[in-house]
């Protein structure tokens, strides 16, 4: 029986060995294929921004995660896998999970989020398409999926007059999180 309610809260480290599996159900095995996977690969998640929804066993039901990005130099986050465990898909777990992880992105000083997915579902939440903002990942992606939002108005400013040149930056560790090209926005 689907349970009557669910909290959400950060992920604890013993979620993790529920997610996989989890992501496994939501996506399919072959999912780790995907251009965003590479954009993760070698990463960390952001630790204050990686949730669960869970029940009152603390079973896990739902995940939200979101990634350290940068667009050339400008620091920015990835939105996702967002996993909703399908026989609860549906029920708002999933707007409930975005929601309330674009606001504590915010309230955490993060000014750009980007996401690969279904256009429908992301606008509520303020993104648009990306690559008509001249964004562009470092491998193939369906460009009316890929899109992106300001977490506070005109943090798209900081991303006009770029120079066009396909950065692949390295952050302090090393690890590789520059994945985007930046045009001029339309
Ligand atoms: C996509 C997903 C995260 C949505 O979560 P959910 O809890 O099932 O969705 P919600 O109940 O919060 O839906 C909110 C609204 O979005 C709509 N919606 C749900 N899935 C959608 C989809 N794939 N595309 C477009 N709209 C969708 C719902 O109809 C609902 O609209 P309404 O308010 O007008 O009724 C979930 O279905 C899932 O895990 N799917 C498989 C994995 C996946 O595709 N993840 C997203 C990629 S990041």
């Amino acid at each position: 029986m689907p349970p009557s309610s669910y909290d959400i809260r950060p992920q604890r480290p013993h979620d993790l060995a529920l997610l996989d599996p989890l992501l496994d159900r939501t996506f399919g095995p072959d999912r780790q294929a995907r251009t965003v996977y590479r954009l993760r690969e070698g990463l960390a998640p952001v630790p204050e921004l990686c949730f669960a929804a869970v029940d009152q066993y603390g079973g896990l039901l739902a995940s939200l995660r979101f990634w350290p990005i940068r667009i050339e130099e400008v620091p920015a986050i990835l939105l996702g896998p967002l996993a909703v465990e399908p026989a609860l898909q549906g029920r708002g777990m999933g707007r409930a999970l975005v929601t309330h992880g674009l606001a504590e992105a915010r309230a955490n000083g993060h000014r750009i989020c980007v996401v690969v997915g279904e256009p429908e579902y992301y606008r509520p939440f303020g993104f648009v398409n990306a690559p008509s903002r001249g964004l562009r990942l470092p491998g193939p992606v369906d460009p009316r999926r890929f899109q992106a939002a300001e977490l506070e108005p005109g943090a798209f400013d900081e991303l006009a007059g770029g120079d066009g040149h396909i950065g692949r930056a390295e952050d302090a560790r090393g690890a590789i999180t520059a994945p985007t090209q930046l045009r001029n926005p339309l």
